[in-house]
């Protein structure tokens, strides 16, 4: 099969890449990028490990296919840190007592930063569904909506 050339945005940076048709996103990422955030747990949309944000909404990489996302704008949980600081959703991970093995934790932050992206102030019904598609085999996901309320509070003091 013939390698196609796709353009991406990657946090920001433009990126020329050739791929082949079934490659997915995630592999992108991590082999041709060099972006090891967004891990590799079951590949096939049940863990939410490697959840990544395409055009403001999270997706699974594993199963998103990287032609897809020509053109598009890709958050990855490196794009989070900027000028040397932390974005307010991972202090508030870390500050929520949520680091523990740490597998799960980028797929989840990034589930957190598209719920806040799109809903600046979100129910805990909200926050359970945003957390649906994520898998924690330690106990850390229990403190995920903790975090969520926690960079509420932390984007708030930035705008002020
Ligand atoms: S690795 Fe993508 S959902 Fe599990």
């Amino acid at each position: 099969m013939s390698k196609k050339q796709i353009k991406l945005i990657v946090n920001g940076k433009e990126e020329i890449i050739e791929v082949n048709p079934y490659e997915s996103l995630l592999k992108v990422l991590r082999e041709y990028l060099g972006l090891t955030g967004a891990k590799r747990g079951c590949d096939y949309g049940g863990c939410g490990v490697c959840t990544v944000v395409v055009n403001g909404k999270a997706v699974y990489s594993c199963m998103y296919p990287a032609i897809k996302a020509e053109g598009k704008e890709i958050t990855t949980v490196e794009g989070l840190y900027k000028n040397g600081k932390l974005h307010p959703v991972q202090k508030a991970f870390i500050d929520a007592n949520t680091v523990q093995c740490g597998y799960s934790i980028p797929g989840a932050i990034m589930s957190a930063y598209a719920l806040l992206l799109n809903n600046p102030n979100p129910s805990d019904e909200d926050i359970k569904e945003a957390f649906s598609g994520n898998l924690c085999r330690c106990s850390a996901g229990y403190y995920w909506p903790e975090a969520i309320k926690l960079a509420i509070k932390y984007m708030k003091q930035r705008e002020s």
